[in-house]
């Protein structure tokens, strides 16, 4: 459970349904302000309980900073971040100790963990282990927006429907800000609306449903990555990968490239205003496993939420028959709006690496 960059460390803890979860995050400079309230309002986006379209979970996600902070300022040492939980309901998962959940990670960790698993409310693996991420996440946008480096995400699709996307060449940061500042993350709130219905028609059918978050990142110097082992897009794609329910990650135009003549996916370079661009930015600001000084651009697909209301077909592991499994905790229908400052802040803690 260990973020592991050149420099930076982010070591999560917790269980979902534990005293606390919390992250302890080394290696960040010594001297930088952490504003406290816009690290809040980070973990405020990714918080449950906040409308129809999330869990019913009651949790308010106060961030309190046991050691790294002397006034609000980073010391130099390791930043220990804990986060009570606060209104977990353990009986709601008893049944899933015999029935594992179809998609969820139940039973593969039953097989690892054997009986002493804490699998209550997903344990380790539950998307309750992103908060500390956010907290992680937060100080490093930060210490990015410093270094005029800017990082934002929005909803790009849920359930097939799509947003506009972020103009690939001439993003400005006030237009990566903006999605961020709503209660539901989309650039055209037409979209959004037609989204909130789909989440909302798979809620009423004990459903769910998936979708895609495009992340973009401003102000990045030419040349941040390297080839092979070193390229920023392994770095990426790892990080994003532990976000618990990815199930995809591409950059630029990512799969699409494939189905594309090479003159219609090249990015024409020109001089503008005596600095080398590109017309174009279908590579998604990255070649050779290094930043063009384009925006960044990165897709993120997750799956549906696997828990489910409606009755699934799995398996009694103590009988070692089929059996009927009704799921009755409180759940996302969709993980996507809860996800966009996750990946917000996953991106951020490894560009912020690879700049340190
Ligand atoms: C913010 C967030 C919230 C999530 N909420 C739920 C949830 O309420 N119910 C659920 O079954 N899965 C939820 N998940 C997804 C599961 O944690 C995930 O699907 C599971 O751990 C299996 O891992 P995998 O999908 O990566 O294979 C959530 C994920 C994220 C990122």
């Amino acid at each position: 459970m260990r973020f592991q960059g050149k420099k930076l460390t982010v070591q999560v803890f917790g269980q979902s349904h534990g005293e606390a979860i919390g992250a302890v995050i080394d290696g960040l400079p010594a001297g930088v302000r952490v504003d406290q309230e816009r690290l809040n309002a980070l973990m405020r986006r990714r918080a449950p309980g906040q409308g129809a379209h999330t869990t019913a979970r009651r949790e308010p996600d106060i961030p309190e900073f046991v050691s790294g902070l002397a006034d609000g300022i980073s010391c130099g040492a390791p930043v220990t971040v804990l986060i009570r939980n606060r209104d977990a309901r353990s009986g709601d998962y008893a049944s899933l100790r015999d029935i594992p959940r179809p998609s969820h990670a139940d039973w593969p960790a039953f097989v690892k963990y054997g009986p002493a698993h804490d699998g209550r409310g997903g344990g380790v693996f539950s998307g309750r282990l992103t908060a500390p991420l956010c907290a992680a996440g937060a100080i490093a946008l930060q210490m990015l927006a410093d270094r005029q480096v800017f990082v934002g995400a929005h909803i790009a699709e849920i359930a097939g429907i799509p947003d506009d996307p972020f103009d690939p060449v001439g993003l400005k940061p006030e237009d990566l800000a903006a999605p961020g500042q709503k209660s539901f993350p989309v650039c055209s709130d037409g979209a959004g609306a037609e989204m909130l219905s789909a989440i909302e028609d798979a809620r009423r059918d004990g459903d769910s449903v998936g979708g895609v978050v495009e992340c973009a990142s401003l102000g990045l110097p030419v040349g941040l990555g390297g080839p092979l082992f070193e390229g920023l897009e392994s770095a990426l794609a790892s990080a994003l990968f532990a976000i618990p329910a990815v199930r995809g990650v591409s950059f630029g135009k990512g799969f699409e490239a494939a189905r594309m003549r090479g003159s219609a996916h090249n990015d024409p370079l020109l001089v503008a205003d005596g600095r080398i661009v590109t017309s174009t930015n279908r590579a998604g600001g990255l070649q050779g496993g290094m930043t063009n000084g384009m925006p960044l651009l990165v897709n993120v697909a997750f799956k549906p939420t696997p828990s489910i209301a409606l009755p699934q077909r799995s398996v009694s592991l103590s009988r070692m028959q089929p059996a009927e499994l009704i799921i009755s905790g409180r759940h996302d229908p969709c993980v996507v709006p809860r996800a966009v400052p996750v990946v917000e802040s996953m991106v951020a803690l490894v560009l912020l690496d690879q700049l340190l």
